[in-house]
């Protein structure tokens, strides 16, 4: 059964190009509602057990490298069918392919700094959730 709740983490380049702000704002816009919200980095361990499920793909260690090189924003999210109604927020995986309007056709440069992560399934929102965020650090 869907939980309503996804995972997001807006990633290094698009904190370190100062769109914090407006990537929040157009989470809020598009009427989610935040559940947990936390600034903080990724140490390279830390980011390779979270993408731990693509350690076979040719892109791990420059994602690992990349996910760990600076600050980013986790966040627990809230909607009705909120996994496809996010995907569809932030746009395709590659920025050159996304939707205007969506969250990477205007903030991300390539595939790979692609400002935005959003979780693939409610499976994967709860794994993702628990592994920036205890029980009572949601509201
Ligand atoms: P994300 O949804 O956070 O999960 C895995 C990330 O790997 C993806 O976003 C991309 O930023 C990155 N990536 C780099 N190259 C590729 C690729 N060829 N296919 C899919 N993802 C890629």
């Amino acid at each position: 059964m869907s939980t309503n709740r996804t995972f997001t983490m807006i990633k290094p380049d698009a904190v370190a190009n100062g769109h914090i702000g407006s990537i929040i704002n157009d989470i809020t816009h598009a009427g989610f509602k935040i559940i947990a919200l936390k600034y903080t980095k990724l140490s390279a361990e830390k980011a390779g057990e979270f993408y731990a499920i693509h350690k076979a793909r040719p892109f791990y260690h420059d994602l690992v490298s990349f996910m760990s090189s600076g600050p980013i924003v986790a966040a627990i999210l809230e909607k009705e069918n909120a996994i496809e109604e996010f995907r569809k927020l932030i746009g395709a995986t590659n920025p050159a392919e996304a939707a205007e309007g969506t969250i990477r056709q205007k903030y991300a440069k390539s595939i790979d700094a692609n400002a935005i992560h959003g979780s693939d399934s409610d499976e994967n929102a709860q794994i993702e959730g628990d592994f920036f965020f205890t029980a009572d650090e949601r509201f």
